[in-house]
């Protein structure tokens, strides 16, 4: 009998890999709080909760069970002229505890699906209003997703490279490393001042597939307030830094200025189940409400609010807003505090950089790329220890599960610290 893992290699193709150097996928047959089990028994430390996504642990007992219930009561319908329970309801529940309390909640499928709902959104909030804002601003080396969109928005990278001809202009602003914040805030600014600006879209405190860059709240705040003051819109990327990643619900908690927009998926559903999320403001949702069909948003998938996708949200909701899961991010926090300032000094390291459960190491290297060979070197190191440990170019990073425990976490700081050993 072939293995999962011979028939995948017939039949798949795997996404961000390079499928002649890495043809073998490790098939996983089971998910366990922060474990998960291959077809030969082996255990592997999901320490990036599976690609930012997984919150409370894999096949969550209470998720399991909600989205169980649901499916038996309503798998999906049409979104389009009808409604159900569980979308209302976690609409509601979401509008409660976003930054700025929008007022309305449009579905989609995932993160790059949020983003274009954003962008369309904000181009045609304009275009409604009849004023010409069509400058689209985001920041060097972000990443906002996949789809066409997405991509424009993004920084121009590997990622991007055989579609740039087809992206359209977007102005990118340098990123707010130390010493460089005035510059990227005043860039800002010369761009807003044009008054042609629809948009500025961001990743608020942390540009996850950068590197887990991190900048200070205080950046992020003086971008919205400059945003404000030349009346244009702000989109919040809240993909990866949503739903307490970075120690509160929400990464624009660590502000007072709120964004007109924010986007959300990856920890929506506890990372069960895919779902996007494009919140905005009553302002934003006016300026479509028209007896004018021309002024609709013409966007929707065939998917939208899946009703046993949102049991699964409203399943996660309840676990995330339990005090436990507060003060287990409060824990990891500590832990990774107390790690870092072991390893800091360590001669191969350039930084140590941590955002509330996010902290990441990036090391010395001449050339820093995503396909440093450094990369695959620590790839293999980490999955030889059984811990998933995907590192961007010469940056590893722990962004685990809220249930890790400290017993967990050490595993995986253990194992850092022995490949700092053999460095
Ligand atoms: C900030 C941000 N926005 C958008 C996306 C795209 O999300 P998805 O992979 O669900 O399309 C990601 C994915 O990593 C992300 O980190």
């Amino acid at each position: 009998m072939p293995t999962i893992r011979e028939r995948d290699r017939e039949v798949i193709w795997h996404p961000y890999t390079p499928m002649k150097a890495w043809p073998e996928a490790i098939a996983i047959v089971k998910g366990e709080g922060v474990w998960l089990v291959d077809e030969d028994g082996n255990r592997y430390l999901d320490a990036i909760s599976s690609w930012w996504v997984n919150l409370h642990g894999h096949s969550h007992p209470y998720i399991v069970q909600k989205v169980s219930e649901q499916a038996a009561l309503l798998e999906h319908c049409i979104f389009a002229g009808f409604t159900h329970e569980p979308a209302v309801r976690l609409a509601e529940r979401l509008l409660d505890i976003l930054p700025g309390k929008p007022s309305k909640i449009f579905y989609s499928d995932n993160g790059s699906t949020a983003v274009e709902v954003a962008i369309k959104m904000s181009l045609q909030y304009w275009n409604n209003k009849g004023k010409k804002k069509k400058k689209l601003i985001a920041l060097q080396n972000a990443y906002h997703g996949d789809t066409f969109g997405a991509m424009a928005v993004s920084g121009r990278s590997i990622f991007t490279e055989a579609f740039t001809d087809f992206l359209f202009d977007v102005a990118f602003i340098p990123f707010p490393s130390a010493g460089s914040s005035a510059a990227s805030i005043a860039a800002l600014e010369a761009l807003l001042q044009q008054n042609d600006v629809a948009a500025f879209i961001v990743e608020p405190l942390v540009q996850g597939s950068a590197g887990m860059c991190m900048y200070g709240p205080e950046i992020l705040e003086a971008y919205f307030a400059l945003c404000k003051k030349y009346d244009t819109l702000i989109i919040a990327d809240e993909v990866m830094t949503g739903f307490g990643r970075t120690g509160p619900l929400f990464a624009c908690n660590s502000i007072e200025t709120s964004p007109d927009i924010v986007c959300l998926s990856k920890g929506l559903t506890g990372g069960a189940m895919p779902l996007g999320v494009t919140a905005c403001s009553q302002d934003i949702f006016d300026a479509f409400y028209d007896d004018d069909r021309t002024k609709m948003l013409y966007h929707g998938h065939s998917f939208t609010a899946n009703p046993t996708i949102c049991a699964a949200a409203l399943a996660s909701l309840d676990l995330l807003l339990q005090d436990g899961c507060t003060e287990s991010r409060l824990r990891i926090y500590d832990a990774h505090k107390a790690f870092a300032e072991t390893i800091n000094t360590h001669p191969a390291i350039a930084e140590v950089r941590q955002t509330g459960t996010i902290i990441a190491i990036e090391f010395k290297t001449d050339t820093p790329s995503y396909h440093h060979s450094m990369r695959d070197v620590m790839y293999r190191f980490f999955i030889d220890k059984k811990i998933i440990l995907r590192p961007i170019g010469n940056v590893i990073y722990l962004l685990p599960p809220y249930c890790i425990g400290n017993n967990e976490l050490e595993l995986a700081y253990a194992a850092i610290r022995e490949f700092l050993e053999q460095l």
